[in-house]
């Protein structure tokens, strides 16, 4: 295996060593098997080929400064996934099961976890998939549960530099009362399109508002958005945004710096009135917006508004120091004061 260059990591699918796997049927999951072979075996009829009957998680591990390996905030991704399997009538690996394939992935993936002192870590993908062969549109409990892993360094290339984002008026994310709450694969199938547009338009995010009334701001096609008042931490309140994990724990940051934290519907026009803005998630960290346009029709040229935050290539004092807390927490150069951090036994 060549040498990874951990300092220049992306974030792509990557091919590890192994990958964790179980099947449930008749009633049980299979016991956990540990594979080389990445290739699933599907029936042409698996619900997920035609129905979308997929869901997953997305955490990361880290090598600490101390040498302990720690996965953030495991119970989070496992209590997440339990609720979108539930929306989609699937079976669900417990919270213990989740955690044993999770630590099995990376125990198994060792030379794939970076070292200490690179900014990158180890992703960890945990995917269910309905595999039942079946025509009706009607829930059937059996699926695979899978852990695969790859090392990742930064989503958008850089660490903590602002970009560009646009707000896509001809495309919505969610349906009022759908399923942009759940991290299920398609919330993500419609963003692909208008993720193409956007990047060869020079954006490198689209900003998604409630489709109802596109009145307020939902969040990103990866990710969450928070803005910065004053002394506030401002993010959206909605039905149709995926609970961020990110965002949770950066709400908690904010209050630990002394910020008011307001989780409220955040209307369009709002977005003029904030000094800093970005994006949130395990992949995105913080990620600051340098400004955000609206576009009716996002393959057109014309651009209805644009809402500046910080000057092109400034990253603000706020995003600056919630990504240093949450990084410092995360590395172990930070003490661990919520109890973040799960550690992997023995590693
Ligand atoms: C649509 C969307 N929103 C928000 C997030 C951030 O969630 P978390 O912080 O739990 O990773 C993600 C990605 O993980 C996402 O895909």
């Amino acid at each position: 295996m060549a040498a990874i260059d951990w300092d220049s990591l992306g974030f792509d699918a990557y091919r590890t060593r192994t990958l964790i796997l179980s099947h449930y049927v008749n009633g049980e999951w299979s016991p956990i098997k540990v594979t080389e072979d990445f290739f699933f075996t599907l029936d042409p009829f698996a619900q997920m080929n035609h129905y979308a009957i997929s869901c997953f998680e997305g955490l990361k591990a880290f090598r600490q400064k101390d040498g302990r390996v720690a996965i953030f905030r495991p119970d989070q991704n496992a209590a997440r996934l339990q609720r979108t399997a539930d929306y989609l009538g699937m079976p669900c690996p417990d919270k213990e099961m989740f955690f044993k394939m999770c630590e099995e992935c990376i125990r198994n993936n060792m030379e794939f976890l970076p070292p200490y002192g690179h900014k990158a870590s180890m992703y960890l993908r945990p995917l269910l998939i309905g595999v039942h062969p079946q025509m009706q549109l009607v829930p059937y409990p059996e699926a695979i549960f899978a852990v695969m892993c790859a090392p990742v360094g930064s989503y958008y290339g850089e660490h903590l530099k602002s970009f560009a984002g646009v707000v896509p008026g001809n495309y919505d994310r969610a349906a009022p009362k759908g399923s942009g709450s759940y991290k299920i694969g398609a919330n993500y199938a419609c963003t692909f399109k208008p993720y193409k547009i956007a990047h060869e338009q020079g954006y490198t995010e689209l900003l998604y508002l409630n489709s109802a009334t596109r009145e307020y701001v939902d969040e990103f096609g990866s990710s969450n958005f928070f803005g910065i008042k004053g002394n506030k931490y401002v993010t959206p309140l909605s039905d149709s945004v995926l609970p961020s994990i990110t965002n949770k724990t950066l709400q908690e940051v904010a209050a630990d710096f002394g910020m008011e934290v307001e989780k409220r519907p955040i209307p369009v026009d709002e977005l003029d009135e904030f000094e800093e803005a970005g994006a949130c998630g395990t992949a995105v960290v913080i990620t600051p917006m340098s400004h955000i346009d609206m576009k009716p029709v996002l393959e057109e040229d014309k651009v209805d508004r644009t809402f500046r935050f910080m000057p092109d290539g400034v990253v603000g004092p706020v995003c600056t120091k919630l990504y240093n807390r949450i990084t410092g927490i995360q590395f172990g150069e930070l003490e661990d004061t919520h109890g973040w951090c799960h550690y992997v036994e023995g590693l």
